[in-house]
């Protein structure tokens, strides 16, 4: 069967592979569809390489029906719609034991740490599944894990109806906080930096504008009435975006920390101080995070086609990375995995 495999230093191959059957706790998936992550991104560009086995097959997000089950798997049957929350926790450390196994300290990320999902047939542990309720598409429903993060983001950051928010970056996952927010009833600012983004987010009814023409802080004290933001993202990873945020909360308000900054960063604690602000981390998901982005999904009052910039098949694959690459019109690329 086919599969995508990176195979070190920016290079990207199709190449065949053997489906792996599923031991006992298993079930073997037919993937439909799969997102292209930022995560990817970094295994493309070696950044991960410490973690990954070469060749390496990719993926994460995404759909698909189970093909086979293995032995004590009995709440799983053939033909199932599911997908997949990629961890997998050791259950035994004081994470895992304090109840966060999400976060486990020996925590494997399926699609990094171990094969993922971009292969005709994936097999991963049971209890990494969520089933698709039927008025879900195959295609929506490979958004269900980034839009998760969004869920866990959003009731990690506390947010609630009638709160301003700011949210810095407005890629794939800022767009989803923004739905997410959105839903829960509180006033949305999306700020990014690139044109093609802040447009679409706007064209969705969101209040969207570019950070390198408008005064943020300014804007905010505007339309607070002097106070300041109840809640900031800071999902860019951008240094000049984590600059800026502390400057936006209102007096004992939250900044949520979603993107990744790999290098320490300087933050200016005097605002921590000043205004009695908290600072949240906020990494992946939990079940109930799945379960809440499913109905949401389901409900269909999400944009979520809107978001999906086209589909390649496994092929497009290289192609998909450099044009994600280039800064241009580009939200998310699903891959087609199907034989
Ligand atoms: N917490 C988690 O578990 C988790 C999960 C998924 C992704 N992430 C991280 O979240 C971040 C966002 O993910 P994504 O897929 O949307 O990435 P992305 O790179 O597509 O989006 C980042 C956006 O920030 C914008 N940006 C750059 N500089 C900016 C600035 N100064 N002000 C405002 N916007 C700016 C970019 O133009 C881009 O649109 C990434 O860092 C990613 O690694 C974290
Ligand atoms: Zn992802
Ligand atoms: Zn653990």
């Amino acid at each position: 069967m086919k599969a995508a495999f990176y195979e070190g230093h920016e290079s990207i191959a199709t190449g065949s592979c053997t489906p792996v059957n599923p031991s006992a706790g298993q079930v073997q998936i037919r993937v439909s569809h799969c997102g292209i992550c930022g995560t990817d991104l970094h295994i493309f560009h070696g950044n991960m390489d410490h973690r990954v086995k070469l060749p390496q097959i990719i993926g994460h997000e995404m759909s698909g029906t189970i093909e086979a089950v293995g032995d004590d798997v009995s709440q799983w049957t053939v033909g199932d719609r599911v997908t997949v929350r990629p961890l997998d926790h050791c259950g035994a450390c004081p994470a895992c034991k304090a109840g966060h196994s999400h976060i486990c300290m020996n925590l494997k990320f399926i699609g990094i740490d171990s094969p993922g999902a971009m292969q005709e047939l994936w097999t991963v542990p049971a209890h990494t599944l969520h089933r698709l309720p039927s008025n879900l598409t195959l295609e929506q429903a490979a958004l269900i894990e980034p839009l998760a993060v969004a869920c866990h983001d959003v009731r990690l950051g506390e947010v609630k109806a009638g709160e301003y928010v700011v949210i810095l970056g407005a890629g794939p996952i800022g767009l989803l906080i923004a739905m997410v927010t959105r839903a829960a009833g509180a006033n949305v600012l999306l700020a990014d930096v690139n044109p093609f983004r802040v447009e679409l987010a706007s064209g969705l009814g969101l209040n969207a504008v570019d950070a390198r023409t408008v005064d943020l802080v300014a804007l905010v004290n505007e339309q607070t009435g002097g106070a300041g933001a109840d809640c900031v993202f800071e999902v860019s990873g951008a240094k000049a975006a984590t600059e800026t945020m502390t400057k936006l909360p209102r007096t004992r308000g939250r900044i949520v920390i979603v993107a990744i900054h790999p290098q320490p960063t300087p933050v200016d604690l005097f605002r921590f101080f000043w205004r009695e602000l908290r600072l949240v981390g906020a990494r992946v998901y939990e079940a109930q995070d799945f379960n809440q982005a499913i109905d949401m999904a389901a409900s269909g009052t999400l944009p979520l086609n809107k978001i999906i910039t086209k589909t390649v098949p496994l092929e497009g694959l290289a192609e998909a990375f450099r044009e994600m690459e280039s800064g241009g019109e580009v939200m998310k690329i699903l891959v087609r995995c199907p034989a």
